[in-house]
């Protein structure tokens, strides 16, 4: 098996020890030559630095070298994929994003409405320069960004990399749904092949079809009538994804239809969502209690035993999805993942240039999406006015447009009201001073 060296970018991200865990696992498909963490904070990625050295030394011996740097310069040399999962400005400022919209009786979410447009505006900087240096080091390299807020990652990295075939945006929602209705169905998730269409964050599945070519959708959509459908994830286990997945049984009863991202509930409930958050305690906090702790205490445990016998890393399907697309792309298999792609016709009704987010067949030379065909009305209004929303955001990033950016907030929405977006808009520059592109 030809070997591959592999860059994860945001090394210290909370995500990072669970895909090496994957790494670990899959490493009779993926054989790693060289790993290299690379992060802005030194500490962090140390902590997970350590981690992988033992991990790997106990589970993963073959592997040549690990190798932390918070050198751009050193990161990409001779690099055949680089996962990136980076968070500009970190979890602190994740917590204005959400808090400064509620403090307007508005949506506060990391990637949608003006949270997401907040943290788009302050990624696209960073996010390009480190693909312009990943070209100039590895020009070949695949790149896999999960680096958020996708849809606006997309946008962006299609306008400013337009030949660029290899640079690959993906989610996890969808899967981690479809591992959820799998539970339900009693099929692994692997055997059930999705339909979908959308945005990111703003999509639906069509068809679930399993290896008989029997599509499944029909019981999930029956079963909801009944009874909610819950995350299968560990990663997804409290309750404020509880609570999000529960949503899911109304917003697939309330419309006849394709069955919903978990994410529109923040575009078709905006004002129960409102009512349901706590301002001064948002998912930010949460994730910082939560998710943050738990990993870096884990590899506390680890380093202090020097092994990892016995402790639980976490993995799940963030870490699968990542490393089954490499996989796919290794030995040219030609399997099914849903990825963000220049729409050019695949869902024949909406603009040519939009980046949805639909099936595509994943190989050695390629990204190929499935058809859609053209969507129905409801879903066209949606997805026009997400989409444009996107485009705008991108817009203002680009022109340093404050006129783009309050178009943007006022055709989102979870906004609408011109005087609001401006209101917010306004909190929004103060909150994130010079961390955004100055808007004139
Ligand atoms: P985190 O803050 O724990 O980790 C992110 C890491 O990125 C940090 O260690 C930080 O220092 C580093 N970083 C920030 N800016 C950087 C830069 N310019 N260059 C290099 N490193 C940089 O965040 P997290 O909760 O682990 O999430 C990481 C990212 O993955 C987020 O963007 C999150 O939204 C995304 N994510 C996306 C999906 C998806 O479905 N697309 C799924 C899971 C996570
Ligand atoms: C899902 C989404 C991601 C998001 C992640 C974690 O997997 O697809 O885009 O980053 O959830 O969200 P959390 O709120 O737990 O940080
Ligand atoms: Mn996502």
């Amino acid at each position: 098996m030809k070997k591959v060296n592999i860059t994860i970018v945001g090394g210290g991200s909370t995500y990072t020890p669970a895909l090496l865990d994957t790494l670990v696992r899959y490493q009779d498909q993926v054989s790693i030559d060289n790993l290299v963490l690379f992060d802005t904070d030194e500490a962090r990625q140390r902590e997970v630095g350590d981690f992988a050295e033992v991990l790997f030394k106990e589970r993963y011996s073959s592997v040549n070298s690990i190798k932390c740097t918070t050198n751009i310069e050193e990161a990409f040399s001779d690099t055949d994929f680089i996962l990136m999962q980076i968070r500009s400005g970190g979890l602190e400022m994740r917590k204005h994003d959400e808090k400064v919209p509620l403090s307007h009786g508005v949506v506060g979410q990391e990637t949608c409405g003006p949270g997401g447009f907040s943290y788009g505006m302050r990624t696209l900087k960073d996010f390009i320069e480190i693909i312009k240096e990943i070209r100039r080091q590895s020009p070949e390299a695949w790149i896999i960004n999960y680096s958020n807020p996708a849809a606006i990652v997309a946008e962006a990295t299609k306008r400013e990399f337009p030949n660029d075939q290899r640079l690959i945006n993906i989610c996890d929602m969808p899967i981690g749904i479809m591992d959820a209705f799998s539970n339900i169905l009693g099929v692994s998730r692997k055997q059930l092949s999705p339909r979908y269409f959308g945005l990111n964050h703003f999509g639906w599945f069509t068809n679930l079809y399993d290896q008989e070519g029997n599509d499944r959708l029909p019981e999930i959509k029956e079963y909801l009538k009944h009874d909610a459908i819950l995350p299968t994830e560990k990663a997804m286990s409290d309750d404020s994804w509880k609570k999000t997945f529960e949503q899911l049984a109304q917003m697939t009863n309330d419309f006849d239809g394709p069955v919903p991202n978990t994410y529109l509930q923040y575009y078709l409930y905006p004002k129960k969502i409102v009512k349901e958050s706590d301002p001064h305690h948002t998912r930010a906090d949460q994730v910082i209690a939560g998710r943050e702790k738990e990993v870096f205490s884990m590899i506390s445990a680890v380093k202090q035993k020097n092994s990892t016998e016995g402790i639980e890393i976490s993995s799940g399907v963030h870490g699968d999805y990542i490393v089954d697309l490499m996989t796919a792309i290794i030995n040219n298999r030609n399997d099914l993942f849903i990825i963000m792609v220049e729409n050019k016709g695949v869902i024949e009704n909406l603009p040519s240039e939009a980046m949805v987010e639909v099936p595509c067949l994943v190989n050695s030379h390629n990204i190929e999406p499935l058809r859609v065909g053209p969507i129905d009305t409801f879903y066209k209004g949606l997805i026009e006015n997400q989409y444009a929303y996107e485009k705008l955001t991108v817009d203002a990033f680009y022109n340093n447009s404050y006129d783009a950016a309050l178009k943007a907030l006022t055709l989102n929405r979870t906004v609408v009201d011109a005087d609001l977006a401006k209101s917010i808009l306004n909190d929004l520059i103060e909150a994130n001073n010079d961390t955004w592109p100055k808007l004139n």
